[in-house]
Parts: structure tokens; sequence; C-alpha cells
């Protein structure tokens, strides 16, 4: 670590209508070194860094590089002073590879490379930061560690020597992020500073060099990586103690009554990138939650997307609660009682512009049309808003502001506060605590187990092994859009279902 910081931050204050996001907020960057930004859902940690990447502007601080002080007016000016930022929400372009995704990055600097120069570039860089990848593989068909990593990669081709990265292990598989781990290492010896924001304590005990904790806007506390353990963190970050991991007890015995879902030799097209399903034979019982294990990318998106009717399946069926609903619509689905938290809350599950109100309501309109169907029950709404929070063990927010004003973790709050709040028949949930603090992951596992034991059937889906153990009934595991395995967790180990997710990662490449 280098003796002078490359980057202070001094007294930085933003508000928001109705909030301080950051409230005299101090941080020094060093090169040569990882440090990590902790903090709950809406602490102010992307406020911040947004406000040193010149996206948002301070009301009032000091910005100082190398001593000196500094306007970053934009995101140009920020790359112009060799800060670059990963932001929490992916900005690739799928359709495209890798050298044009960097090439569309590039121009603002003023750099203008030739296809075959950027692509020598990408070789050289991952060469010497061992990324392998492949400059001509097209975006979307690479995992998701390795789309991470062109993400770290186009700042560097941009010449930055500031890494901001917003939360980037949040869609990365454990050993993935082991992967972006050593490629920080590296990168640290060659005298990058690095900011990493994430919500896994393990990950910041395991790479941070230093460690600044934010509560409410305020910094908390820096500590030094040998200062810094899981329990000091959490007192750090947090008013209450946090409750043991929660664990489904797990049993055999199960409610009466049809399958909550059968998907039976079910097979989709599979068009564009998206995965096809083969043969899929799947069934989840009343009070059951059945969990779906594998590498990201291997059909966990498209079996979320086929019982919820977004995809429509080739040849096979579909039933719920015993009806065949092969053919419904996503709305006949939805009022037949299924919830769902989609892969990409923002994109997918909310109209990020409305207010939170509107998108309570959107989610299940025809509980709120008043008789004659031209106005909806605003005071319904609003109750329901705040029922679903209570569950959730988080105040509710103010109903007017729009979702996209939401932090990361309050938009996968939201989701979750409106898609189980209402007594759910099936849950089909994909990565339900991707992005959330440690007591509202806590809280949400809770809500998926309160509303099995209520008889609701649950697929979960998740990244997170030591989750998919503590809370399935049972476990499949998923590659290339197949069924390879089936077991009870109480019967099986990690390292087993880790072995078939590798398996099928060794099968597609290696990406670390
Ligand atoms: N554009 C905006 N308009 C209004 N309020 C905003 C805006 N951006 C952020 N906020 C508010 O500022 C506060 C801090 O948000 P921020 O996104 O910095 O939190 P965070 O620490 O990154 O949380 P998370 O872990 O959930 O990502 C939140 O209360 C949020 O609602
Ligand atoms: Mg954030």
């Amino acid at each position: 670590m280098a003796n002078s910081p490359l980057l202070t931050l001094r007294g930085i204050v933003k508000s928001f209508p109705g909030v301080i996001a950051n409230d005299q907020v101090a941080l020094d960057l060093y090169g040569g070194e990882v440090h990590a930004l902790l903090g709950e859902n809406g602490a102010g940690k992307s406020t911040l860094m947004k406000i040193l990447y010149g996206f948002y502007h301070a009301d009032a601080g000091e910005i100082c590089i190398d001593g000196q002080p500094v306007q970053i007016r934009s995101p140009h000016a920020a790359r112009r002073l060799r800060i670059g930022m990963v932001f929490q929400e992916f900005t690739l372009i799928p359709a495209m590879n890798v050298v044009e995704n960097v090439a569309l990055f590039l121009p603002a600097l003023g750099v203008t490379l030739q296809h075959h120069q950027i692509a020598l570039k990408i070789r050289e860089i991952a060469e010497r930061y061992q990324f392998s990848i492949d400059p001509w593989a097209t975006v979307g068909e690479l995992a998701i560690g390795a789309q991470q990593k062109v993400e770290v990669l186009k700042l560097l081709l941009a010449d930055s020597r500031i890494l901001i990265l917003d939360e980037p292990t949040k869609v990365l598989a454990d050993h993935e992020a082991q992967g972006l781990f050593r490629v920080f290492e590296k990168l640290k010896q060659d005298g990058y500073a690095i900011v990493f924001i994430t919500h896994k304590l393990r990950e910041v005990l395991a790479c941070a060099d230093r460690i600044t904790v934010m509560r409410k806007g305020k910094v908390a506390g820096t500590l030094v990586r040998a200062d810094a353990s899981e329990d000091r963190l959490v007192s750090l970050m947090f008013d209450t103690a946090i409750p043991e991991q929660v664990r489904a007890r797990q049993t055999t015995s199960r409610h009466a009554g049809p399958a909550r879902l059968e998907l039976r030799q079910l097979k989709t097209r599979g068009e564009g990138a998206a995965v096809s399903l083969k043969e899929i034979n799947l069934r989840v019982m009343p009070g059951e939650i059945v969990g779906i294990a594998g590498v990201s990318g291997n059909g966990q998106k498209e079996l979320g997307d086929v019982v919820l009717g977004l995809e429509s399946c080739v040849t096979g069926q579909k039933f719920l609660d015993g009806h065949e609903a092969t053919h419904w619509s996503v709305s006949q689905v939805r009022a037949s009682g299924v919830a769902f938290i989609p892969e990409n809350p923002l994109g997918m599950a909310t109209v990020p512009f409305l207010p939170i109100r509107e998108n309570m309501a959107l989610g299940n309109l025809p509980r709120y049309i008043r008789k004659g169907g031209f106005a909806l029950d605003w005071q319904a709404v609003q109750q329901d808003v705040e029922d679903s929070y209570r569950k959730l063990d988080v105040p509710a927010p103010v109903v007017y502001m729009p979702v996209r004003a939401l932090s990361g973790g309050n938009v996968q709050r939201f989701v979750l506060a409106r898609e189980l709040g209402l007594n759910p028949k099936l849950i089909i949930a994909l990565y339900p605590t991707r992005g959330l603090d440690v007591p509202s992951t806590n809280a949400a596992e809770r809500l998926l187990v309160a509303a099995r034991e209520a008889g609701a059937g649950v697929l979960l889906i998740s990244e997170d092994l030591g989750q998919l153990f503590a809370l399935s009934d049972r476990l499949i595991v998923l590659y290339r859009g197949k069924i390879v395995g089936e077991c009870r967790p109480q019967e099986t180990s990690t390292s087993e279902i880790g072995y078939w997710m590798t398996g099928a990662e060794v099968a597609h490449g290696a990406t670390n």
C-alpha cells in the first residue's frame, strides 16, 4: 500500500427528497489496496461511489486526487481522472462480442482503436491478470463470472487506476467470486486502488485490506483487515445482533393434495441466448421447498419463465394445482396464486419510473379494482404495502417514491414484500436474497419457510449452496437445461452437489 492516499473524500453530503443519503462522509483510498465498503441496504454506499464517479453531484464536500482538489462533474470527467466504475446493474450488451463492448466504451475517452488492436490489448491484459477471455466471444454466451471480468477489463483498457465495483459478486457463485479475488490480488500488486462493495462478510474478510462501514449515510468506522471480524463488522453495521441462519425443518411428510407445480416431459426451444430446457420432469408439492442448484446460465431463468408463462413449451405439459396450465397466459398463472421473484427485479418485476404504490397495484390488479373497474382502491394498496413490509421486518417506504429511487437492495425488498405478502400458493423465487443485507436475507428466508409451513410450494433457485441446503426439502441440479441430479440435502454434501455443478462448468470451459 502506498504512503499517501491516492484519493480522499472529505465532508461529502448528498440529500435526496426526504433522505440524507451521505452525511459528512470521509474516506481515504490508497493505491495497492482493496477497500471494502459495507453497510445495510440504503446505507448510502452506491450514492457515495456515484458521486466519486461524477454521476451525482455532492451538495457539499471535497474530493482530492494525489492531494489536489478536483471537481468531478460527469462520468466523463471521472474517467479522465482515471476513475472507473462497474455499476450494480450490468451495462454490457449481450448480443455484442467482448471487443465491440469495449469499443463502445473507449471513444468517450478520445481513444480510437481498430477492433483487432482492441483484441490484442484484451489478450495482453487477460494474460497478465489470468482472465482467459476470448475477445471475440459473444458476451451473452459468457458465464456470468466472465462477464463481470469483461466489466473490469473495460476499465483497465480505459486506463483507470481507481476501480469502483458496486456489488460485483452479487450474481456470482462462490468459485467465480474467488476467481475475481485472484484478479484483485494482481491488480493490487500493480498499484490499482479497488473499492469493493458487497453484503457478504466472508468475502470482505477474504480479500479486503481495509473496510469502511456505512450506516444511515454516515461512516460508522474504518478498520484494517487484522482488526475486523464478522461480529465486529455486524455490530458496526446494524443496531441489533443478527439471528442465526434460518433453517427449515426438513421433513418427508407433505401436505395432501395435487402438486402445486408439475412439469411433465417439458421442452423449450431456447431461442437466441436462451438455454433450451430438455425433458424436465419436476414436482413441487404443497408444503415443500424444492431447491434448484446450478451454475447460473444453465436454464434457471428459462425454468422460471416457463412456469410463469413468459416462455412457451415445445412439447410437454405444465400443471398448477392439478389444472393443466400449459398454455395459460401470464395473468392467468398469476391469478391462480403464483408469486414470482425474477432474476432482475428492476427490469422484470417493476416499472421503475412509477411509484411504489402503483407498482404494488400492478402486481395484483384484480385485487384492487373497485366495482365498475374505473378506479383502484388505493387505501387497500397502501395497507398491503404496510402489511407486506411488516412481514419482512423492515419499515415500509414512502409509497409515492418511484422504484428507481430505491437502493439496489430496497428494490429487491419491495419485490419480495409484494410477492410474498399475499399468501401465494406457489412461489417461484430466483436468487431471492441477492443484494440483501444480512437481516433482510434472514427475514426473506423466514418468509419462504413460513409460506412452506402454510402449505405453499416453493421453487427456490439460488447460487448459494448454503441457502439451498438450509431451506430445501429436495435439491435438483440443473445443467445445460437438463436435470442431472436430485437428492435430499440431509443425505448429500455440498461437495457432491458442487461436483455435479462443476462438472457442468468444466464442460462449458473454465472461466477462472
Ligand atoms: N436517485 C435517487 N432519488 C431519490 N433517492 C435516492 C436516489 N438514489 C438513492 N436514493 C436514496 O438514498 C439512500 C441511499 O441509497 P444507496 O443506493 O446509496 O444505498 P446503498 O447503500 O447502495 O444500498 P444497497 O445495499 O441496497 O444497494 C436510499 O434511501 C435511497 O432510497
Ligand atoms: Mg447500492
